[in-house]
């Protein structure tokens, strides 16, 4: 079972997906019986060295081109932000490809339009890479908790500012150090400002409220405050206190609402969360019947997030009728405001 592949971008997240279809296409064939072909590459700069090695003819910087071609199955995308990709994303759904993205900001801010225009078509659009990295979180709460009725979602979501807080408060590193170190380490969005201003970390709590209570919450009107103004001091001083400072998401229901929030809290030092460092993100999923679940792992990075596509892709391309079939990652919509 051949299934033509084009991705799109190859920074640190798609970069590290071409590698892993490169090198693995025998060995996920063997396993899972599905063939997938990397048919194409579409880049921003054709001459920026990169991580892998493909003729010419296989790389391009005509992403339309990717999106439209008849020889394209399944289009991946990792370029990321809103323009252009949410047209060449809307292209391929409306022309009857599936889509797998690693996009939270695009699939938090466009997701109802993107998913209409998947439904329509008939084919899924799948984002297990946009929240949580390398941990499946996507999928649990979508379909193996459909059953339940979720009260609340949280944790830590942003792998970059998880870094800096960890590394300001056990390696005494500045704030600037921790960022850089961040950014080398392929943790950080190209625009580190998404990060630090917990932006990144509100389309990802978006993103998974949608999942958790079945209604889109745009991305602004998750109540967001980054770790611009934590300094060293403040991280030291939560220290002699006992405390441990981490910049935690939540979705829960209040009533009949849905509260959404991001923000920088002084946790207990035996907090589950405060022992969550680096780059390591963990989600809490909170109902009446599971009590509660812990989803935690790798949150940023090219290798587990590559993971996460490659995943989403193989499942994708596992299902050769997709046609006519409702897309994943939908859950029915619950009534809230009765
Ligand atoms: N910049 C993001 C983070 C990448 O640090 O969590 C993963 O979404």
């Amino acid at each position: 079972m051949k299934v033509n592949v084009g991705v799109l971008g190859a920074g640190t997240v798609g970069g590290a997906l071409v590698q892993r279809l490169l090198l693995d296409r025998i060995q996920i064939r063997e396993k899972t019986g599905v063939d997938l072909e990397l048919k194409v590459v579409a880049v921003k700069h054709l001459e920026k060295p990169r991580s892998f090695e493909l003729p010419p003819e296989r790389i391009t910087d005509q992403a339309m081109s990717v999106v439209s071609s008849p020889g394209i199955d399944v289009v991946v995308e990792a370029i990321g932000g809103l323009e252009p990709t949410g047209e060449l994303l809307l292209t391929a759904l409306r022309s009857g490809k599936p889509v797998v993205t690693a996009n939270k900001e695009l699939v938090a801010t466009r997701g109802e339009e993107l998913f209409e225009a998947a439904n329509r078509s008939g084919v899924p659009l799948m984002y297990e890479a946009a929240v949580g990295g390398g941990i499946p979180v996507i999928r649990p709460l979508a379909e193996s908790l459909a059953g339940e009725r979720i009260d609340r979602v949280s944790g830590i979501v942003n792998g970059t500012t998880n870094y800096i807080l960890t590394s300001m408060a056990q390696d005494g590193r500045s704030f600037k150090e921790a960022l850089e170190e961040a950014t080398a380490l392929g943790y950080a969005e190209p625009d580190p400002s998404d990060d630090i201003s917990g932006r990144d970390a509100a389309f990802k709590t978006a993103i998974l409220a949608r999942l958790a209570f079945g209604e889109w919450v745009a991305p602004w009107q998750v109540e967001c405050l980054g770790i611009e103004a934590v300094s060293r001091a403040d991280v030291e001083a939560a220290a002699l206190a006992g405390k441990v400072i981490k910049l935690i998401g939540v979705a829960e229901r209040v009533g009949r609402d849905i509260s959404t929030r991001v923000s920088p809290i002084a946790l207990d030092v035996d907090h589950p969360l405060a022992g969550v460092d680096g780059v390591t993100n963990a989600i809490f999923v909170e109902g009446p019947a599971i009590g509660r679940l812990l989803f935690t792992g790798p949150g940023a990075g090219g290798q587990p997030t590559a993971s996460a596509l490659l995943g989403d892709l193989i499942q994708v391309a596992s299902r050769r009728n997709w046609q006519g079939k409702a897309p994943s990652y939908r859950r029915p919509r619950q009534v809230l405001h009765r």
